[in-house]
């Protein structure tokens, strides 16, 4: 015999009134500014993060400071017979606390004919196609990989001791961009410490001059890790980009500009985004390819195929010690490698545009004295020694 039916009614009622209340519930969508950063395992006591505060901001950009700068990866390209930068790359980022992974380069002269690219200007070495095919091989790595971004470097670099802090101070702005034309998602906002609304991030560009109808469009903020004015001045070229922006002596060396990627030079350092690695390989591989990776990427940007941003004045620059091993790039004999091989030495070797150089600070960092150190323990020991018999007499 069940309750009379009177009661039985009114219960079923209510209990799907309820079960309705529930489901309803769990499809309202959340607040779009907040981000449950928590499995849903934990989902009972649902830590919301407020991802415009500033204090979720300053939490993401300190993955600047992980072993990837806050990309996905950091790989860098090196013929496979140049051991002798393989080395100094890897002295350099473990001393420096980051972790970076050879991507071999490509002997233009070994690729098919038939995997060549349409529109190869006549002019175009074999060396340029290969260093091209190593870029894209790399572009390639990032869509087959589950990453975001990935940081290619070449493998002659430099960069500021302080490469951590100025990236930092980047991701901020960028988390903060008054340049980039849409609203960064809620994913962009909780994962993304640079942002995703780029193709390219040249970070170690050596020229940029900008778009001459956008030159209003920019970013600046003061960065201490900045190179010095004197120091800036040295090379035209970066002293140019920066008064093409209409920066003053007053400004130049103390402040760091973000702008849309325009006329740049060089491929020494610079992210990708998935979207920036597809598009690269449209504009670069589907479609032609024509001169080099660094002028054809230039191309792509002024012809608005390409979305990049550009740090002027760059965190990463070029190691040069002069001589034959500065380029894999030109024909044996070409007169501007000189006569020399080995060039001044690493030990002598320079960069532009930085402040203090991590190359320098690495070789310092390492330096021993093995005989000194000891000498002075053997030292500090005797003497403990001799303390110890005075007052034991
Ligand atoms: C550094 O941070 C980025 C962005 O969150 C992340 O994708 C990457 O895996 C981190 N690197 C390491 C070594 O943890």
């Amino acid at each position: 015999m069940g309750p009379p039916k009177a009661i039985l009614l009114p219960a079923v009622v209510l209990t799907v009134i309820i079960a309705f209340v529930v489901v309803l519930q769990s499809f309202t969508p959340v607040d779009s500014s907040s981000f449950s950063i928590l499995s849903s395992a934990a989902k009972d006591d649902v830590a919301k993060v407020d991802l415009k505060s500033s204090a979720h901001q300053e939490e993401l950009a300190k993955r600047a400071h992980n072993a990837t700068l806050g990309f996905g990866e950091i790989v860098y390209i090196s013929m496979p017979e140049r051991s002798d930068r393989q080395d100094a790359m890897t002295i350099l980022a473990t001393s420096f606390g980051i972790k970076i992974k050879h991507f071999p380069g490509v002997r233009g002269t070994e690729m098919s004919p038939k995997a060549m690219p349409d529109g190869v200007a006549k002019k175009t070495l074999p060396s340029e196609i290969g260093c091209w095919r190593a870029h894209a091989n790399a572009w390639r790595y990032l869509l087959e990989s589950d990453m975001d971004t990935l940081l290619i470097f070449e493998d002659d670099l430099d960069w500021n001791i302080n490469l951590k802090q100025t990236m930092e101070l980047l991701s901020l702005q960028m988390q903060n961009s008054k340049i980039r034309l849409s609203e960064p998602s809620d994913y962009e906002r909780a994962n993304a410490p640079y942002g995703l609304d780029w193709d390219v991030l040249d970070i170690g560009s050596c020229k940029d001059s900008g778009h001459p109808d956008f030159k209003d469009v920019y970013q600046m903020w003061d960065d201490p890790d900045v190179a010095g004015l004197d120091v800036i001045k040295k090379t035209r070229m970066i002293y140019e980009s920066l008064q093409n922006f209409g920066l003053t002596d007053e400004d130049i060396g103390k402040k760091r500009l973000l702008s849309p990627a325009y006329r740049t030079v060089c491929t020494s350092a610079y992210a990708i985004t998935r979207q920036g690695a597809e598009r690269l390989l449209m504009a670069m591989s589907y479609i032609e390819f024509r001169n080099a990776v660094d002028t054809d990427m230039s191309r792509a940007f002024r012809e608005g195929r390409v979305r990049g941003y550009m740090l002027t004045p760059p965190a990463i620059s070029q190691f040069r010690i002069g001589g034959a091993k500065d380029t894999d790039n030109r024909k044996a004999g070409d007169p501007r490698l000189g006569t020399s091989i080995n060039g001044q030495g690493n030990l002598h070797g320079f960069s532009t545009n930085l402040k203090d150089s991590a190359r320098a600070q690495m070789v310092e960092k390492m330096q021993l004295n093995n005989w000194e150190d000891y000498k002075r323990v053997r030292e500090e020991r005797n003497s403990v020694v001799v303390i110890s018999d005075d007052t034991s007499a």
